[in-house]
């Protein structure tokens, strides 16, 4: 039996902000060049300015890619809360743990009717695990490259601009420690998306409190010493050069995904490589995260509104809670273009694959 959450109406999301709690680095931890993991802030990058004029293809030839394929559920997070509950002594408080990347699914979801979804949450000690259903989101993949666009660059070379642009736009450590040929260097270097630094934050939407892990591209400075203090992350990004109004409204599509990703790491400011149509780096703009809604609020009829993702969280969040009270695997989908998202329990028993045997014997302890 499955219970459903009408996603429309959305007018009744509307009005002011429901709380949110501002995102707090609880831990961290980091994959190298082969994707192997590693508590700690190994592979954290720093920004540097990118020479305009690089042609973002270049090394598409020797591009080292992560094989996103292999279903990697919660593992990592779940590694990372451990060693931190390890140093605490305590369980930590969230509702809801899980990738950044489903909460941005989540929030998008009033405003973005293409993309379906599917989720698998699971009931442990009170709090809700969330992972990616790893079938759906292979299939889509495949889906995505056959439908999409005739004309152009191929899609793959298309995904590798994103990676060539952080590449070109940061360090393996602060400039001044940093020898001059490494930052020249930076446009012959190989391209490797294996290698990430992620962040684990306690943040808050409504009366939830949510545990996520996700992706950091960069940091501006450095880590305050002071715990808990606000990170001068950078977000970085690659789009198309605007050229005319619809270009305009594109980019401000865009950056409703931009905001939401951004915002629930507490990512402070989005630094957007602009790009010729077949891949030039043509400029470079800083944008900050919190002034994201007012500027798209400024604009006559709106594409999204930052309040109301947040207001559909909550809410959301809310009926996950009620809805998932009992133990065994459960189904979190929306379809492509649906008007609501189905919640149904695909297992009766246990916790499917979502938490590791590593996680359940450490929470059995503690
Ligand atoms: P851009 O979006 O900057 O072009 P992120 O921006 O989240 O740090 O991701 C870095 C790059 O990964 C993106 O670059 C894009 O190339 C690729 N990417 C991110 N999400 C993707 C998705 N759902 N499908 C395909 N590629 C994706
Ligand atoms: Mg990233
Ligand atoms: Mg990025």
């Amino acid at each position: 039996m499955s219970v459903q959450f009408p996603v429309q109406p959305i007018g009744r999301f509307a009005g002011a902000s429901q709380p949110v709690r501002r995102p707090k680095e609880i831990a961290c931890f980091s994959y190298d060049d082969n994707h192997v993991f590693s508590l700690g802030d190994a592979s954290l990058k720093w920004y540097y300015t990118p020479q305009l004029g690089a042609d973002l293809s270049k090394g598409f030839d020797t591009f080292e890619k992560l094989d996103d394929s292999k279903d990697e559920h919660l593992d990592s997070l779940l590694r990372t809360i451990t060693a931190h509950e390890q140093d605490t002594g305590k369980r930590i408080d969230a509702h809801v743990v899980t990738w950044r990347g489903m909460m941005t699914k989540i929030m998008a979801t009033p405003f973005d009717n293409q993309d379906g979804f599917e989720m698998n949450a699971t009931l442990y000690q009170d709090c809700l695990f969330i992972e990616e259903n790893n079938a759906y989101k292979v299939a889509s993949r495949r889906n995505e490259g056959q439908t999409r666009r005739r004309h152009g660059p191929p899609l793959e070379v298309m995904q590798f601009w994103g990676y060539k642009f952080e590449t070109l736009a940061t360090l393996p450590a602060p400039w001044g420690d940093t020898e001059r040929a490494v930052i020249d260097g930076r446009e012959h270097a190989v391209v490797n998306n294996k290698a990430q630094y992620c962040s684990v934050v306690r943040t808050g939407i409504g009366k939830t409190i949510l545990c996520l892990g996700g992706e950091v591209d960069a940091i501006w400075d450095s880590k305050p010493v002071q715990q808990g203090s606000p990170i001068n992350w950078v977000e970085l990004k690659t789009s198309a050069e605007m050229r005319g109004p619809g270009d305009v409204d594109n980019f401000h599509r865009k950056l409703m995904k931009y905001w939401i990703q951004s915002f629930l790491l507490g990512v402070p400011k989005i630094i957007v490589g602009f790009r010729s149509r077949d891949g030039i780096l043509l400029d470079v703009q800083e944008i900050e995260t919190h002034r994201i809604p007012e500027t798209v609020n400024g604009r006559p009829n709106p594409s999204w509104n930052a309040d109301m993702c947040v207001n559909f969280a909550a809410a959301f969040l809310e009926f996950l809670m009620h809805t998932i009270n009992d133990e065994g695997v459960w189904r979190i989908r929306r379809q492509p273009q649906s008007p609501m998202i189905e919640v149904y329990k695909v297992e009766e028993t246990g916790h499917g694959d979502i938490l590791s045997e590593e996680f359940k014997n450490w929470r059995i302890k503690l």
